[in-house]
């Protein structure tokens, strides 16, 4: 396996937790850090059940973990609690409650604060608006919303009545969301009439519109109103959100829930075309996500915490609403682009609400870096005490630009490892304790019993590239894909025969025991941090009327981590042309979004394939970079191809 995935990266520089820093920590010395460490994987029963104690229950859990049924975990089996009572209630119900939970930023610069008190009551009044609507425990509810308060306040409603929510990225077009709403079984749609991007009103509800036009089962559709942009109603179906809070009650039993009942489906991308419901529950989940933020970001009430994921990623799940809510923080939410009005929003935003942690992925940093120190040095980034990072590999440049820059030497960033799938943090720093480098995650978090193996899953020794797996359950591990639990245990257990969950990324790890992710080695492209799958945007391109066949790889950019470049043969008729380009552009963003645009389209007259017709993606990929293709090449049905593709011209 070792020399199968090369990592070549050689990165020496060393920075432990400032002394002011790891002072205050909540944890800072190495030996609490092993005893707790060994607790959680020793006796992780003890453990987990300790931190989720610490929650409220409405009936106490009887076990902790049940593993008979693998690959499908039971964590705190019994138990019944509402996680929207632990987000909100319990600080209701403390000095927390005049705390401010969401302080909230529009782009074109409207401002609004929700406390816990505030926020409870929205929750609860959203809370009966759906249920005035008959949406009940077990139903799926799809959210299509912009960064605004109320995509919070509808996934805690929505947990509230123990109706499961699946959120759907704004970015996505009206097709995406269709498919996401029919696999999902989802039978009522929440969205606003547009939202605020770089300026200019996207359209969302005329979006959902469109997908529901072949979606029979929903039954209604909660419009907020954020941009006042014109929208068509359907008075059967349509109602406005101040419409549907405005006559129902502010207080809402919560509803008790399972601790395996379902808490939401999230689509992601895997290697085959179609986007995977992952399934997360309500307890395994919960304990998850507030432990990880606890100690991962080090909250403490006096923080002002920024998480700048969007709701429609598991990263705006976890970290915008459900860990930081459960553990009482202030969050800073924003609706718009980084760059308007003026390339130094964020750091304005972070003076104004004096920011202490800031959580955002390697490809934003990136941006920063090509926008000029000026942006940030413009305004007072004194309050921040802690950086994140999430999404794909922090290359140790932006590392250390985003350590100096932005965190002006004094900040420790956290480089956290995690997907969709894990729910929560998995491999990262300490921010009190461990010494960082940059470019590696560094170390698993409590109760991840992570390692590198080889093809027969025998664990490699340091500095050997291999398959990053996770050789025990956890907490807020997914409990499924929906609807397909056989293609569940295909992609994440078969490869080590039910023994490991297959992250399906490659990595290392160090002589210190520190794990360097190198990235996906399956069929899965990262462009800025969202997740494609090449099988998803070939299977819009084909699509279209001109195209016969298409191959799409991830190339490497220097902002957006991996752009997509799409290999295309055209059918008898078509000619290469850039009118065609453009069409096939266009089709490709209304099939899935603006986010899954090809950065280049090259036409071909064939694509290079083995004898038995499998397209040889390792040559595109070099093709793409422009990389001399070594390698073996000798199944290659038809030489010419390769040359042809290699010597494109418009
Ligand atoms: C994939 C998961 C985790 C929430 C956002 C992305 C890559 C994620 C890191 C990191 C290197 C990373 C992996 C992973 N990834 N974080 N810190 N270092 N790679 O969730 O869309 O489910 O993607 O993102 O390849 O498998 P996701």
């Amino acid at each position: 396996m070792s020399g199968e995935i090369e990592n070549v990266l050689q990165e020496h520089r060393r920075f432990p937790p400032a002394a002011d820093f790891a002072a205050e920590a909540r944890l800072s010395s190495e030996e609490a850090y092993q005893r707790m460490l060994r607790e959680s994987l020793d006796e992780p029963e003890l453990f987990w059940g300790r931190v989720a104690r610490e929650l409220p229950w409405m009936q106490p859990f009887e076990r902790v973990l049940d593993w008979s049924k693998r690959p499908v975990a039971q964590w705190f089996v019994g138990g019944k609690l509402n996680v929207s009572v632990a987000c909100l209630d319990r600080h209701v119900n403390s000095v927390r409650s005049g705390k401010r939970a969401i302080v909230f930023e529009g782009e074109p610069g409207d401002r609004r604060t929700l406390t816990y008190q505030e926020l409870h009551q929205e929750v609860c009044r959203f809370a009966n608006a759906l249920k005035a609507r008959g949406i009940k425990k077990g139903d799926r509810v799809a959210i299509y919303l912009p960064m605004v308060p109320e995509a919070a306040i509808a996934m805690l409603a929505c947990a509230r009545i123990g109706a499961a929510h699946s959120v759907v990225f704004g970015g996505f077009s009206a097709p995406a969301l269709r498919e996401r709403i029919l696999d999902g079984g989802c039978t009522a749609v929440i969205t606003a009439d547009g939202s605020w991007r770089r300026g200019l009103v996207q359209p969302l509800k005329a979006q959902v519109d469109e997908a529901l036009s072949s979606c029979p089962d929903v039954h209604s559709v909660f419009v907020v109103q954020r941009a006042k942009n014109e929208v068509v109603w359907s008075a059967r179906r349509d109602v406005w959100w101040h419409d549907a809070v405005a006559l129902v009650s502010a207080e809402c039993e919560p509803e008790p829930m399972d601790s395996e009942d379902l808490l939401f489906l999230l689509y992601t991308s895997g290697s085959t075309g179609k986007p995977k419901g992952i399934v997360h529950t309500t307890a395994g989940y919960l304990v998850g996500t507030y432990l990880t933020s606890q100690f991962v970001f080090d909250l403490r009430d006096e923080d002002v915490y920024w998480c700048t994921a969007d709701v429609g990623w598991v990263t705006g799940h976890s970290y915008v609403v459900y860990g930081p809510l459960s553990n009482g923080a202030t969050v800073v939410m924003y609706e718009g682009a980084p760059n308007t009005p003026h390339f130094g929003r964020f750091w304005e935003i972070i003076e104004r609400h004096k920011v202490t942690i800031f959580y955002t992925a390697p490809t934003a940093i990136r941006s920063f870096m090509r926008w000029g120190d000026e942006h940030p040095k413009k305004f007072d980034l004194s309050s921040l005490r802690l950086l994140g990072s999430v999404g794909e590999p922090i290359n140790p440049e932006a590392w250390i630009w985003y350590h100096q820059i932005i965190g002006q030497g004094r900040c420790p960033i956290v480089d956290t490892w995690w997907q969709t799938e894990t729910g929560s943090i998995m491999i990262t720093p300490l921010p009190g304790l461990t010494t960082t480098k940059p470019g590696s995650a560094t170390r698993p978090f409590f109760g991840v019993d992570a390692a590198i193996v080889d093809e027969h899953g025998n664990e490699l020794g340091p500095n050997q590239g291999g398959f990053l797996v996770i050789r025990r359950p956890w907490p807020s591990m997914l409990r499924g894909i929906w609807g397909d639990m056989q293609r569940y245990v295909d992609t994440y257990w078969k490869k080590f025969e039910g023994r490991f969950y297959f992250a399906g990324d490659g990595a290392r790890r160090d002589e210190d025991g520190y794990f360097w992710i190198v990235g996906r080695i399956d069929d899965v492209i990262k462009v800025s941090g969202h997740r494609f799958s090449t099988m998803e945007v070939e299977s819009a391109l084909v699509s279209h009327a001109a195209v016969v066949e298409a191959a799409v790889v991830g190339r490497p950019d220097n902002i957006t981590g991996q752009s997509i470049v799409a290999f295309i043969t055209l059918g008898p008729g078509f000619k290469p042309s850039s009118e065609l380009r453009a069409d096939i552009d266009k089709h490709v963003i209304h099939e899935i979004g603006k986010v899954a645009r090809p950065a280049e389209i090259r036409f071909t007259e064939a694509l290079p394939k083995t004898r038995s017709g499998k397209i040889m993606r390792r040559l595109l990929r070099d093709i793409a970079a422009g990389i001399e293709t070594v390698g073996d090449t000798s199944t290659i049905e038809d030489y010419t191809v390769l040359a042809k593709l290699r010597a494109y011209e418009d």
